[in-house]
């Protein structure tokens, strides 16, 4: 049984196919990237393994989470997988967070935690803040995220993607809403936290560069078809398609 298996996954908006007939895999614990222009289709890829797409989207094919077919999955059987099984690291902080809100009631959501449990909550509140490079996880707990930068927010937000200990993490251009410099830290980040926690992740970037770092093989997409696909270090070295050449001209 495969970790994820995409086939010919097809998605359309009133008759408007946006993804084409894809199909992919990825290993437990392994990192798949996805590259390609604006509007090609990576979003609504990520969106259809959540189970988050708008009413009106048409999906067929095939998306097997461990044996699981996802494509037609009622909301309640999602709603078991959303957090536990398969997270999501979306590209703003901002919208990801309530920002009237603290932190700690925010996580509180996550796990359900009624009032008497949430001493015990705190614990591992802090426990992952502290895996998200979070250097004074205790005054952290009663932050609004209106008090913090972009880089601290995007460090809770993967706090909490990771705080119900999923198999599958989909960052979806992770750091593109954040500065150049912290960028390179919230990658590492994510990294160092995969080889930690184990999990499989699809990382999801414009930027060819990004995905020289984080990913083990790479699919890019063009116009919601995959163009080409392979192994990392293959397709630097080897690229074939002409629009794989013209992403890694861009990304020197
Ligand atoms: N709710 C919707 N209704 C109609 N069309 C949509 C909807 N959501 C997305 N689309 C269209 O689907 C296509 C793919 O969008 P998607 O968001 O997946 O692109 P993307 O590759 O993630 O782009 P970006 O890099 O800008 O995030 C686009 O043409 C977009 O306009
Ligand atoms: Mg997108």
């Amino acid at each position: 049984m495969g970790f994820l298996e995409i086939k010919d996954l097809s998605i359309s908006y009133s008759q408007t196919a946006v993804v084409r007939n894809i199909s992919f895999s990825l290993d437990e614990g392994e990192t798949l990237g996805i590259a390609g222009e604006s509007g090609c289709g990576k979003s609504t890829v990520a969106k259809a393994i959540l189970g988050i797409l708008p009413e009106s989207a048409k999906v067929e094919g095939s998306i097997k989470y461990r044996g699981k077919e996802l494509v037609g999955m009622t909301e309640k059987e999602f709603e078991r997988l959303r957090g536990s099984e398969i997270s999501m690291v979306f590209q703003d902080p901002s919208t990801a967070l309530n920002p009237v809100r603290k932190i700690k009631h925010q996580f509180y959501d996550i796990f359900g935690t009624n009032r008497r449990g949430r001493k015990a909550a705190d614990g591992e509140i802090i426990h992952f803040l502290t895996h998200a490079h979070i250097t004074d996880p205790k005054s952290m707990l009663d932050s609004y995220p209106s008090q913090l930068s972009g880089g601290m927010k995007q460090r809770v937000v993967i706090a909490m993607a990771i705080s119900k200990e999923p198999r599958l993490i989909i960052a979806d251009e992770p750091t593109s809403a954040l500065d150049a410099e912290i960028r390179l830290q919230i990658i590492d980040e994510l990294v160092s936290l995969k080889e930690r926690l184990g999990f499989g992740m699809i990382y999801i970037s414009h930027n060819l560069a990004e995905l020289s770092k984080t990913a083990d093989s790479i699919i890019i997409m063009k116009s919601g078809m995959v163009v080409e696909q392979g192994k990392t270090a293959e397709l630097f070295s080897n690229p074939r398609a002409p629009y794989t050449r013209e992403l890694i001209a861009a990304a020197k």
